[in-house]
C-alpha cells in the first residue's frame, strides 16, 4: 500500500492511541476563552500536494490559530520584500519563552526569529506597510489558500487579547525605540491581535499550508515564494516553530512545526503533504501534548521526516 493510501489509516490509528493516552496538559489560561477549551478535544488532518486532505477526530472544527499565523504573515512578508526582512528579524532560536523581552535590549531591537511574539510583532509590522491592512490581507490569503471563505476572526478572542497585551506593548514600544517598528504601536497591536484572532480547523490549516510542502507554489498553481524562500521558513519553523522546544521538537518529530497556545500545530513535508493537529492542552512551553505526541506516532508510523 501507498504512504498516500493508507494516510487515513494512520491517522485513525493515531486517534486510537492518542485517546487512550492519560495527561493532555493544560489550555492556555491567560484569557478566558482559551482557558475554557476542553482538553480531551482532538483533530489532525493531512493534506498531499494536490490538495487530497484526509482527517480524524475534531479536524473540521474551528479553533483559534494564534501563532501559527506567524507563519502566513512571514511568508507574505518574505514574498513582497524578500532578503531585506532579514536584517530587521533574525533566524536563530531563542532558547527563551515566546513572550520574553531579555534579549532584545543587548541585541538592539532585532529579534532573534520571526516565530517569538517580538519578532511576529515586526513583520506584522511590516507587512503593514508594505499592504496597509495586514490582517485581512492575511485572513483573505486563508481563505483563499483553505478554500474555506467563511475563515474569520474571532472577535471574542480579539477582545480578550486586547485587554492583555501589556507584554506585547511592551515588545513593541521597545522595537520602536530602536527604529525597528514603525506602525503606531496600537495599530499595530490591533493588526497582531487580528490576526491571532483567527479561527480554522486543521483542514483549512493543512490545505492554507500546502505551499510550503510545494516548495513555494500556491493552491492556484501561481508561485508566492521561490524554492529558496519557502526552505528558508520550513528551516526556521524546524529549528524556532516551537520555541525553546524547538529541540525536542525536532528530536522526536523530524519536521518543520509551527505551534500555537490555541493547540494547533502544523507541520511540512516538503514536496508531499502539511499536516495539522489540535488539541488544546499545553504543555509549559506552550505546545499542545496531545499535538506533539500525535505528529511524533505520524513520523513514526510513516517513516516520512526530513533526514
Ligand atoms: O501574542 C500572544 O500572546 C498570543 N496572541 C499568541 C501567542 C502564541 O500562540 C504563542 N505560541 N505558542
Amino acid at each position: 500500500m501507498s504512504v498516500s493510501s493508507s494516510f487515513q489509516s494512520v491517522l485513525d490509528r493515531i486517534a486510537t492511541e492518542i485517546a487512550a493516552t492519560p495527561g493532555r496538559g493544560r489550555p492556555a489560561d491567560y484569557i478566558p476563552v482559551l482557558a475554557s477549551a476542553d482538553p480531551q478535544r482532538f483533530g489532525m488532518a493531512v493534506a498531499e500536494v494536490d490538495g487530497t486532505v484526509y482527517g480524524v477526530g475534531d479536524w473540521q472544527h474551528p479553533f483559534s490559530t494564534q501563532s501559527i499565523t506567524k507563519v502566513f504573515t512571514l511568508a507574505l512578508c518574505l514574498s513582497r520584500e524578500g532578503e531585506e526582512l532579514w536584517e530587521h528579524v533574525g533566524r536563530e532560536p531563542s532558547g527563551n519563552p515566546f513572550n520574553s523581552l531579555v534579549q532584545l535590549e543587548y541585541e538592539a531591537g532585532i529579534p532573534r526569529n520571526p516565530f517569538i511574539n517580538a519578532g511576529a510583532l515586526v513583520v506584522t509590522d511590516r507587512l503593514q506597510a508594505l499592504t496597509g491592512t495586514a490582517a485581512d490581507t492575511l485572513r483573505t490569503f486563508l481563505r483563499a489558500e483553505s478554500g474555506n471563505a467563511g475563515l474569520d476572526f474571532n472577535e471574542q478572542v480579539a477582545t480578550s487579547e486586547a485587554s492583555h497585551s501589556d507584554r506585547n506593548a511592551a515588545l513593541a514600544h521597545f522595537m520602536a525605540s530602536y527604529g525597528n517598528i514603525r506602525t503606531p504601536v496600537p495599530l499595530l497591536l490591533d493588526q497582531y491581535i487580528r490576526q491571532c484572532s483567527l479561527d480554522a480547523s486543521c483542514a483549512d490549516l493543512a490545505r492554507a499550508a500546502g505551499f510550503l510542502a510545494r516548495h513555494g507554489i500556491l493552491a492556484d498553481g501561481s508561485s508566492l515564494l521561490t524554492r529558496s524562500q519557502a526552505k528558508q521558513i520550513n528551516a526556521v519553523m524546524l529549528t524556532c516553530g516551537t520555541y525553546d522546544a524547538a529541540g525536542d521538537f525536532a528530536h522526536r518529530v523530524g519536521l518543520p512545526g509551527k505551534s500555537g497556545v490555541g493547540g494547533g500545530i502544523i507541520a511540512v513535508v516538503p514536496g508531499r503533504c502539511t499536516i495539522c493537529v489540535w488539541s488544546p492542552g499545553l504543555d509549559e512551553r506552550g505546545n499542545s501534548v496531545a499535538g506533539v505526541a500525535a505528529l511524533d506516532r505520524f513520523t513514526t508510523l510513516t517513516g516520512l521526516s526530513v533526514f
